[in-house]
């Protein structure tokens, strides 16, 4: 039961995160001049940038009850997960801080570094998350016993470019530094452009980590496919994979459209999916802490097995 009210609860998140990209790209970040009000009232005329910016906020209450819910699951399951617990509770401390980030933006009127941080806090909210919704899934928990499988490095590895590579995005976009190389794919009519003007240093490093971090992918999916018989690993590679170079294009799609809302609204969200898979491969490759890996059996390995599916 909680594993499936963690993975709505994640649905749900990747829907707000998807939104919150739309508010900032149809400029309705400031349609309701107030916090936690909206004109004063929490139910304002639902039309222009209101719509947007007041649906992101009541995406986001609801997003807190789902949390709660799951959570209040999770602890009257026995017997107790104390690491998963304290994971909870740290995901409701983040959801508050994010939310009072969220007020902050529009209160002082969305400076850059607040804007990015509820970027990167929204991220760290959604890696916890997905944590949350593999380890208390029968097929985690089923799983043939992961110690030293490689799965785990390769997942934090991707992850962890995927979260940098984001955050470099969140400030090519709050410094409206999106066009500033206007043409594709080359910058400035070149391989490598003048890298005289900050500007241009911000958006040429992203689309370069960008392609860095695709190759990186790349020759991990590749490597994890000739290893690992699992259906789950081998699943969520083929994602990752397939999503990095629709990612890479999407991005060159953006400034070939001049920012399109809907280019930059599903850019943020593959970033969000690439995010979520490459956790979940490293939660599956994690042995777990003494208490939550009780149902695993030991001295087996992922290599040879054909693993269980996420239940
Ligand atoms: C009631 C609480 C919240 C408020 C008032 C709020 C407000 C906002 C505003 C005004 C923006 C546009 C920012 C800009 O243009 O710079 C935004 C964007 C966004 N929000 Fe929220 N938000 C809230 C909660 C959340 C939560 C809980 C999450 C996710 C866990 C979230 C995720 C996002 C994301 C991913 C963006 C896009 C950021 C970007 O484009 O860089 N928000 N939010
Ligand atoms: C391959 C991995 C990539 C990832 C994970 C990624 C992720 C992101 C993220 C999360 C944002 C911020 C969106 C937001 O704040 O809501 C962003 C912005 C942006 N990205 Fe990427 N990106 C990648 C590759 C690329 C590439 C190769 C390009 C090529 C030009 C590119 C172009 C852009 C542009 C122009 C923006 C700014 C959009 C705006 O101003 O609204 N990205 N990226």
């Amino acid at each position: 039961m909680a594993h499936r009210l963690f993975a709505a609860t994640l649905a749900w998140t990747l829907a707000l995160l998807l939104l919150g990209s739309i508010v900032h790209a149809t400029e309705s970040s400031l349609a309701c001049p107030d916090w936690p009000t909206c004109f004063g009232t929490m139910t304002p005329e639902m039309t222009g940038g209101v719509f947007w910016e007041h649906l992101h906020r009541l995406w986001a209450g609801a997003l807190v009850l789902l949390f709660i819910v799951a959570t209040v699951v999770l602890w009257r399951q026995a017997p107790p997960r104390p690491s998963l617990q304290r994971t909870t509770l740290a995901g409701i401390a983040l959801l508050l801080i994010q939310s009072v980030l969220g007020g902050l933006t529009v209160i002082y009127r969305l400076p850059d570094a607040i804007s990015t941080s509820h970027l990167a806090l929204a991220f760290l909210f959604l890696g916890l998350l997905t944590v949350l919704t593999v380890v208390t899934s029968r097929g985690w928990q089923e799983r043939p016993n992961p110690a030293g499988s490689g799965l785990l490095r390769v997942g934090l590895l991707i992850a962890g470019l995927v979260f940098a590579q984001s955050i470099l995005g969140a400030l090519v976009r709050h410094t409206d530094a999106g066009v500033a190389c206007p043409d594709v794919p080359l910058c400035l009519g070149r391989v490598i452009p003048p890298l005289d003007h900050w500007m241009v240093q911000l958006h040429f490093g992203h689309r370069a980590l960008g392609l860095a971090l695709a190759a990186t992918t790349v020759a991990a999916a590749v490597h994890v496919l000739r290893t690992y018989s699992g259906p789950v690993p081998r699943r969520l590679v083929g994602g990752l994979l397939i999503g990095v170079l629709a990612q890479v294009a999407l991005g060159f799609l953006s400034v070939a459209v001049q920012l399109h809302p809907a280019a930059v609204s599903t850019h943020t969200l593959l970033a969000a999916g690439l995010l979520s898979m490459s956790v979940a491969l490293a939660a599956w490759g994690w042995a777990g802490a003494p208490m939550d890996g009780a149902g695993a059996a030991p001295n087996r390995d992922l290599h040879t097995s054909a693993g269980t599916a996420l239940s």
